[in-house]
């Protein structure tokens, strides 16, 4: 007899040991963890997950989020003196990057400084939910000539870029762009719009990397829950494998 329950498995069985490459876990320098408390107690809530390595990307927004290598350095030392006295976190390990908003203050920070990489050349980008901005291709042009690599935050976000067809994404994979996966997008988190268009790019093995982007301790108790179908797991997992291998 066919069963017509499918059996589901738990993300989180997937997730053990993977380094997390976009989060909000610094304290007080963006819209994540506002004190060091709130940040101990996400670095406590991943490590029940099996999740101890991370690299901080905290906003980096002009207007909103002014970071600099040197706001970013300060929290994450202030952060690191709270780990050396927390017995649970003695395996916590985090580097930083940061998540730039594509905007004119790109461009002309590009100019003048270097940027923070996740890793080597990898940089992670991310654009306002409402609308892409009307240089994105100048940008993502002399993001390369630079020698960057975009890696783009949360593709499944952006509602002006869902169509019947992917030809909005196809058109930034051939103008360069690596595609980063928040795992909340496969619940119905940021709406079931979002969720849709993440599978749709999972299953189209458009997605290369996976993250949390968490911000506060709510978005891993609902990462917590996620339970998948197996043809899920085997995208998800092929996904994981890439971001274990770079990162
Ligand atoms: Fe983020």
């Amino acid at each position: 007899m066919i069963s017509i329950f499918r059996k589901k498995e738990f993300l989180v069985d997937h997730l053990q040991g993977i380094t997390d490459i976009h989060n909000h876990i610094l304290p007080g320098i963006d819209d994540g963890a506002q004190n060091i408390e709130d940040s101990i107690s996400l670095l406590e809530k991943f490590s029940d997950i099996g999740i101890s390595k991370f690299i901080a990307t905290p906003h980096i927004m002009n207007d909103y989020y002014p970071n600099t290598p040197k706001t970013i350095n300060n929290a994450l030392a202030l952060l690191n003196k709270g780990i050396s006295e927390n017995e649970k976190l003695k395996n916590t390990e985090i580097h930083f990057a940061a998540e730039y908003m594509m905007d004119q203050n790109f461009l002309d920070l590009m100019k003048t400084e270097k940027l923070l990489p996740l890793k080597d050349n990898m940089v992670l980008v991310e654009m306002s939910y409402f609308q892409a901005p009307i240089n994105l291709n100048e940008i993502l042009f002399k993001l390369q000539t630079n020698g960057y690599k975009p890696v783009l935050a949360h593709p499944e976000r952006y509602a002006f870029y869902h169509a019947k067809d992917l030809s909005k994404y196809e058109d930034l994979k051939n103008r360069g762009c690596l595609f980063q996966l928040n795992t909340l997008s496969l619940t119905p988190h940021y709406g079931s719009n979002m969720q849709k268009f993440a599978y749709r790019l999972l299953e189209n093995g458009m997605i290369d990397f996976i993250g949390s982007d968490a911000h506060r301790i709510q978005h891993i108790e609902k990462l917590q829950a996620i339970k998948l179908e197996k043809k899920h797991l085997n995208k998800i997992d092929k996904v994981l494998t890439k971001t274990r291998d770079e990162f």
